[in-house]
């Protein structure tokens, strides 16, 4: 079992897209699979077809709720959507808030294969919940300079996590997204991020695929929507890599 946080401090990179298409990739090769929407933002629970819940992670992070309520049956994943509610967690002082999710996800660990978070676009007390409560990051990463910059700090949060809060925390890999092969630029940035992080780098890349944002649109999955997409295939190869790269930590 693995939980796996999507993250990313910068804004618009595909978080969402990575968490939503990975966990269906996940889910239709047989696996238990449940997504947790940590951003207010509520993308992943629209991406998926949920409107507005009442019941969402705030409860469980804000008043104490039994996990297992708050958690949606989807027909091939399960959802646990959140609310723009969630932005007052970052706020509120609570001593060691930062652990709430852990013991949740602990309590329901044993019913799934894979949990996948999807992480505001922060580095405040959400983000740090999640690396909290997790096995492994992904950091989805478009190929921008400027993006790749803000790696750096962000492989220090994640050092900082792993040291003071959640010593299994490691780095699974990084996903470059929204990626266009014509693009010199992008050839280069992708060649630069394999010269500075090796193999963090997924093999697969994330191509640029409107069907992905169309997909998102209509609440479906890429795969649900057009399984012969450059996005799907994109998306397969990434679900290959992650069970592979998951499955070659465990037996190590
Ligand atoms: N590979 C892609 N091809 C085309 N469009 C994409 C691709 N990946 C993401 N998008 C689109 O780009 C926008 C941003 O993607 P997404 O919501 O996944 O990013 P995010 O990192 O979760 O953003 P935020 O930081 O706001 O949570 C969305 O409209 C999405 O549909
Ligand atoms: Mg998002």
């Amino acid at each position: 079992m693995s939980i796996i946080s999507i993250a990313n401090h910068k804004g618009g990179v595909g978080k969402t897209t990575t968490a939503v298409n990975l966990a269906a990739g996940l889910a239709r090769s047989g696996n238990r699979t449940l997504v947790l929407d940590l951003d207010p933002q509520a993308n992943a629970s629209f991406s998926l077809g949920l409107k507005k819940q009442e019941k969402t992670i705030y409860n469980v992070l804000g008043f104490d709720e039994d996990v297992r309520k708050v958690v949606h049956q989807g027909e091939t994943l399960d959802i646990i959507p959140a609310s723009i509610h969630l932005a007052a967690f970052e706020k509120n002082n609570e001593v060691g808030k930062e652990f709430i999710l852990m013991e949740a996800m602990q309590e329901i660990s044993d019913e799934y294969d894979f949990i996948i978070i999807d992480c505001p676009p922060s580095l405040g007390a959400l983000t740090i919940s999640a690396l909290t409560a997790s096995d492994y990051a992904i950091i989805a990463l478009q190929p921008e300079y400027l993006a790749l910059q803000g790696m750096t700090e962000f492989i220090k949060i994640l050092r900082t996590v792993k040291t003071r809060m959640n010593q299994k925390l490691e780095l699974l890999g990084m996903v470059i997204t929204q990626f266009d092969g014509r693009k010199v630029l992008h050839r280069d940035i992708v060649e630069h991020a394999r010269q500075t992080y090796g193999e963090m780098i997924f093999d697969a890349k994330i191509r640029n695929n409107v069907a992905l944002a169309e997909a998102q649109s209509m609440g479906q999955d890429v795969f649900s929507y057009d399984k012969n997409c450059n996005g799907a295939k994109d998306y397969q190869l990434l679900t290959d890599e992650v069970v592979a790269r998951t499955h070659e930590l465990v037996t190590q």
